[in-house]
């Protein structure tokens, strides 16, 4: 059945229809309620939903200053070299001395990627403070790639093209850098592979048209750029027949595709990556009512190899080589060629697609995080041994082994962060939240360098976790690049959600924010020097009933305080949860939020001696190199500076002040090493992990003399065996991390307490002898000055 949607006009068009009584649009009145709920892009469907871009604005703070970094480079950058490719293949002239951007925007198979970004990115730094400079740059893409998609289809239509220009399209509608051909060629008959040839190979022709199209949706999202929504249904338009008919002018062809051939395309390693294709047209089904787009959607359901088991949440991301699903998918799954079909999945499932689309997003996501989930917020990695593509997932819950070779690539982040807003909007667990915050501050923060560049984006690829290692910057043309630009323009995206009837407002993040909420009359203006501080205060404008839900962070464990109106709030602060204030607000109201950051020490899942450095939200990186002691990694001994409080901070890893751009700097008490935020870009060797090295058990400077030793239980078996890793581990946590784990303690005795059952429990397990165990009780009842907190 048609849907409301297919009168093509945006949200405000609906809702100024509504406002005048223009009914008869509709057709009945039943549908009038979902008139006004009309929201478009990601969630438009569900319970809860984003803000439009334009409706929160960014205050001043570390946020801003990443941001400021990229528009900058925005503003510099000469779009017309965008065009110079896509001009190219339409048969358009382009002006002389302008070159394509480079990198894997140069005339290769990726061409036509970095524009989407580009687009994207400009039109997100408009719709922040609505500097025109970036809508003109944007308009002016947009016009230009509208002549180059009509020229292409006048060729359709007889008219001839010559030189690089000299190709005749299969279907109307197409728009790219590269021939048609370099898209229908993946595909039967000929099921081109990944590869550099320019004339027979293929790389993610998919993933290049889903950026173009995101580039133009987004423009129209966020300028109302009708021009934009009209190339891209085109394109949507030409894909809907590419991914049904085919390659039709091909000697060999024999039909249309079938479910087979699209299972196959997908799983070629790179060459079917498509990125989140499969997101785009269920937003222009929405916005056109033609479910021809919602069809083109689901031909990217990756269902040989993937979709099934995470519907049956059997996680098949790594395998051996004798039980690989499918015809040719590899052992081991691409992160970034797999996260973003999530993604897709959930944009089909926001539009009818049936209640599995969601199910396996939601499954997929949970193997990812924290199984294959870095402190940063970063996946990938690599397997010692042979297998060294960072860029592949790890197997399950290879954490500590997969921290040699490259790193984590940035994009991965990208995509996780938006595939865990997307499933909060239908499922509200605060995990979902608390993963996106430590992703934002850490991988993506740290992924701009802190220096000004308007030729270079200045962003990373591989953010590296190989102790001792600076992180590089730059990715003009690649697909980090593309992902950096957008990440940077958006910081306020996810800060405010609101729910589908507009009673609810869900604060998920602490960042220096405006946020404008037209519809209900409210303004609620953030003000926090978030990550730098701990605190945050909200000041209203308007007047009426609202449930306003704080994100209490997983890590708040030193408590979180909220006053309204300097009155302390009696709601239930769960660290993990939303703390919800419901009242009748007023203007001047005033919210304050209280949220004392600890350090935290956080254990590879595997190897709970490898460890990350937590300050709140934010991974602390220990600066400087490191030698080949303990397999590279520095070693730290923290335990003997630990009073009966447990806390870190007063002496193991303590604040030594504040850098000149505001940022916390620390001290270790052992090496007295430097430890510093990681969003910090620069260029200096850090480490992410360290190895914890603590042979003896001791309280304060009381040395027991007997070793700490470990319990292995309990530590996870990889699902495929790494060659030369014993699985499991044999580095569980010591006998000091189980006591310390309980703490703080509130009196000596408690401690003592502690270390008794606990060592009772190691002798029960025949870890420690009997007289090991009371050698122990005995040091730490002696210990009552040591352990006293200053
Ligand atoms: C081809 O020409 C026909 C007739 O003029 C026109 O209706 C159609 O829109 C054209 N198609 C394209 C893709 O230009
Ligand atoms: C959006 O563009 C359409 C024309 O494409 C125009 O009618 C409408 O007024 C614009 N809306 C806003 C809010 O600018
Ligand atoms: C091939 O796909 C097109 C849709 O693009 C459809 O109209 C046509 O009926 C299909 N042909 C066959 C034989 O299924
Ligand atoms: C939220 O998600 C976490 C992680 O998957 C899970 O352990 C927890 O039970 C969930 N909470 C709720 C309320 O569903
Ligand atoms: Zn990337």
């Amino acid at each position: 059945m048609a849907r409301i949607h297919q009168t093509l006009l945006g949200v405000r068009q609906l809702l100024w229809a509504f406002a005048f009584g223009a009914i008869a649009l509709v057709g009945t009145g039943a549908i009038q309620a979902e008139v006004l709920a009309v929201d478009l892009g990601p969630g438009s469907t569900a319970p809860v939903r984003p803000f439009a871009l334009n409706q929160v604005q960014l205050g001043d703070g570390l946020l801003q200053e990443k941001r400021d970094r990229i528009k900058s480079f925005l503003r510099s950058y000469d779009e017309r070299k965008f065009l110079v490719l896509f001009n190219n293949q339409a048969g358009r002239s382009n002006p002389q001395g302008v070159t394509p951007p480079g990198g894997w925007e140069d005339g290769g198979l990726l061409s036509g990627h970095w524009t989407g970004h580009f687009m994207t990115a400009l039109s997100q730094a408009y719709v922040d403070q609505g500097e025109q400079v970036f809508k003109t740059k944007l308009d002016w893409m947009i016009t230009e790639l509208a002549a180059c998609q009509d020229m292409i289809a006048a060729r359709f239509n007889g008219s001839k093209g010559s030189g690089a220009a000299s190709w005749t399209p299969t279907f109307p509608g197409y728009l790219g850098a590269l021939p048609e051909d370099t898209v229908l060629r993946l595909g039967p008959p000929r099921w081109a592979i990944y590869g550099g040839n320019l004339d027979t190979n293929t790389w993610a022709p998919w993933y290049t048209q889903h950026k173009i199209i995101r580039g133009l949706l987004d423009a129209y999202y966020n300028t109302n750029s009708s021009k934009a929504l009209g190339i891209a249904t085109k394109m949507a338009d030409w894909a809907y027949l590419a991914l049904t008919i085919g390659d039709k002018n091909h000697p060999q062809y024999t039909g249309n595709l079938t479910r087979d051939d699209l299972n196959y395309m997908w799983d070629l390693y790179i060459g079917g990556e498509f990125g989140g294709a499969n997101e785009v047209f269920p937003e222009i089904y929405q916005i056109t009512g033609d479910s021809r787009h919602l069809e083109t959607a689901k031909a990217f359901d990756n269902r040989e190899s993937l979709f099934g088991g995470a519907v049956n949440n059997q996680d098949i991301l790594v395998v051996t080589s004798d039980k690989i699903p499918g015809r040719r998918r590899p052992a081991r799954l691409h992160a970034n060629q797999h996260i973003p079909q999530f993604i897709g999945y959930m944009r089909v499932y926001e539009h009818g697609g049936g209640q599995d689309y969601f199910t396996a997003a939601k499954n997929f996501y949970d193997w990812v995080v924290p199984h294959r989930h870095f402190a940063t917020g970063g996946v990938g990695g690599s397997y010692p041994g042979t297998d060294t593509n960072g860029e592949l997932f790890q197997n399950r819950d290879n954490i500590a082994n997969a921290m040699a070779g490259t790193g984590a690539e940035t994009c991965t982040t990208y995509n996780t962060l938006k595939l865990a807003r997307n499933l909060f909007l239908h499922d509200h667990n605060a995990t979902y939240m608390d993963n996106y915050e430590r992703g934002l501050f850490n991988q993506i923060a740290g992924s701009r360098a802190d220096t000004a560049s308007t030729r270079d984006p200045q962003l990373t690829y591989f953010q590296s976790l190989t102790p001792g290692v600076p992180r590089d910057f730059g990715n003009t043309g690649t697909c980090c690049g593309g992902t950096g630009m957008e990440s940077h323009t958006k910081y306020q995206e996810t800060v405010y959600l609101r729910s589908a009837d507009g009673s609810t407002l869900w604060v998920n993040l602490y960042i220096p924010s405006t946020l404008s909420w037209a519809e209900k009359g409210f303004v609620v203006k953030q003000e926090t020097a978030f990550p730098r501080a701990d605190t945050a205060k909200f000041t209203i404008t308007g007047q009426g009933p609202l449930d306003i839900k704080l994100r209490v962070p997983a890590w708040a464990r030193k408590g979180f305080k909220v006053t309204v109106n300097g009155q302390q709030s009696d709601a239930v602060a769960q660290p993990g949860t939303y703390l919800t204030l419901s009242r009748t607000w007023k203007t001047g109201d005033v919210i304050e939020v209280n949220m004392p950051f600890s350090i935290r020490i956080e254990r590879a899942l595997d190897r709970p001696d490898t460890q990350a450095i937590m300050w709140g939200p934010l991974v602390l990186q220990i600066v400087g190199k490191t030698s080949s002691a303990n397999n590279g990694f520095l070693g730290l001994s923290l335990y003997r500076y630990l009073k009966l409080d447990g806390d870190y901070s007063s002496a193991a890893i303590k604040r030594t002040g504040t850098s000149a751009t505001g940022d916390a700097t620390f001290k270790t008490a052992d090496g007295g090493l430097t430890v510093r935020p990681y969003y910090i870009g620069d260029s200096q060797a850090v480490s992410s992990y360290f190895r914890r090295i603590e042979p003896t058990v001791v309280f304060g400077t009381i040395d027991t003399g007997v070793p700490n030793r470990k319990r292995n239980e309990g530590l996870p078996s990889y699902d495929v065996p790494v060659t030369g890793i014993p699985s499991p581990g044999t580095d569980g946590p010591t006998f000091l991390d189980l006591v310390w784990d309980q703490a703080p303690f509130a009196t000596h005795k408690a401690f003592v307490e502690a270390v008794m059952s606990t060592a009772d429990a190691f002798v029960a397990a025949k870890v420690y002898s009997a007289g090991e165990r009371d050698t122990i009780v005995a040091k730490a009842s002696q210990a009552e000055q040591e352990l006293a907190p200053n």
